[in-house]
């Protein structure tokens, strides 16, 4: 596999080579765009496992794909509380634009559509994620113009600051490997108005940011 400095590189972080799996599975969907079979065998002989032992792995884990993604992976969550603040109707208007059902890709190759579960941003429910990235206080018309202007090729920011990048993108950066992206790193990913809320609340003071409110805000 062409990726072999790379996988070297992984490798070489760990003191035992097996823990090296989780990394180098990224690495064969940066690659390949999902764990292929090929990729399976690939990790199996750099590691010293069985491909079982690797598939086990690969297959226990949603964000490993068994198929081949889009560029784009866009996940819908509709969890509990998402889905009671509008993720199933998201899911739902989003599969009618782009004209697949779950887990499946637009015939341009772009979007992959995939409901998923809570990914711990509850308080800036409903959330979409596109490659791991968050889309907060989504809704349906915000939805449909995200994906529209991603088939289009034109920027967007996930709403904690990077642009975009596509999925193999994306995996290399899972990997390990530097990201690239304007900003992304310094963006650190610090707590929100809406995590704070409640934690300011109990200390006797004032929320601050955008007023929560019960509806996805435009
Ligand atoms: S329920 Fe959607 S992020 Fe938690």
């Amino acid at each position: 596999m062409k990726l072999d400095g790379d996988a070297d590189k992984i490798v070489a972080r760990y003191p035992q080579s097996g823990s090296a799996l989780l990394p180098l599975l990224h690495l064969v969907q940066s690659e390949e765009g999902y764990v292929s079979p090929a990729g399976i065998e690939y990790c199996a002989d750099k590691l010293g496992l069985s491909t079982a032992e690797v598939s086990a792995v690969s297959t226990f884990y949603t964000m490993y794909k068994r198929r081949p993604v889009g560029d784009y992976h866009v996940g819908v969550c509709t969890n509990t509380l998402c889905a009671v603040m509008g993720g199933d109707a998201i899911f739902a208007t989003l599969k009618e634009h782009l004209g697949v059902g779950n887990d499946e890709t637009t015939e341009d190759g772009r979007v992959t559509l995939e409901h998923i579960e809570c990914n711990a941003a509850c308080d800036f429910a409903p959330v979409m994620m596109v490659n791991w990235e968050f889309l907060d206080d989504m809704n349906p018309d915000k939805a449909v113009r995200v994906v529209d202007e991603l088939r289009a090729g034109k920027e967007v920011h996930s709403t904690r600051g990077p642009a975009l990048c596509t999925f193999k993108q994306a995996e290399r950066i899972l990997a390990g490997f530097e990201d690239p992206r304007e900003g992304a790193v310094a963006g650190g990913g610090a707590a929100g108005h809406a995590t704070l809320a409640g934690l300011l609340v109990s200390q006797g003071r004032t929320p601050t940011g955008p007023a929560l409110t019960t509806e996805a805000s435009e």
